[in-house]
């Protein structure tokens, strides 16, 4: 059962077109499963396409110390790095929301730090809902290092 959410951008229901999308969502939907959330019941799966061209997933990882949790698209973007990924090319987000929940702010700056403003973040859930937004709608005032003097 999805939880409600106040809409916003309608998603659709079609099947998602773009292969590499797909790909993600389809490890996505699989980590999702795996998800450690006891606290909040809420099950999040995301999923990265390196520029290594690997696909890298990641789950929730809830504490009981809740500042501990750990967001499923940092999680994904940790595999990626930890395994030799230097960008971010494409994301993938599975949440229980209808419409389809974006990332949290500090997911969507850790996208920023390795990928550009085109990253293409497709937002999904269980039920077929599905939306792709670029990293340039979800964060468009977004901190960079090129703010850091020197
Ligand atoms: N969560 C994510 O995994 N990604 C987000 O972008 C937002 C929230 C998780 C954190 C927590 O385990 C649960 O969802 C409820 O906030």
């Amino acid at each position: 059962m999805a939880t409600r959410r106040k809409p916003s951008a309608a998603p659709t229901r079609a099947p998602v077109r773009d292969a590499k999308l797909r790909r993600l969502l389809v490890a996505a939907l699989a980590a999702r499963q795996r998800a450690w959330a006891p606290y909040s019941n809420y099950q999040v799966g995301a999923a990265v396409l390196g520029d290594d061209g690997r696909v890298y997933a990641g789950c929730n990882v809830e504490n009981g110390s809740y500042g501990a949790c750990l967001c499923a698209e940092r999680n994904a973007v940790g595999q990626a790095i930890a395994r030799g990924a230097r960008r971010i090319v494409a994301a993938a987000v599975v949440t229980p929301s209808s419409p389809p929940a974006p990332p949290c702010g500090i997911c969507l700056q850790t996208f920023a730090e390795l990928a550009d403003g085109s990253l293409p973040v497709l937002l999904a859930n269980p039920e077929d809902e599905e939306r792709t937004l670029t990293l340039d709608e979800l964060l468009p005032h977004r901190f960079d290092a090129s703010a850091l003097p020197g």
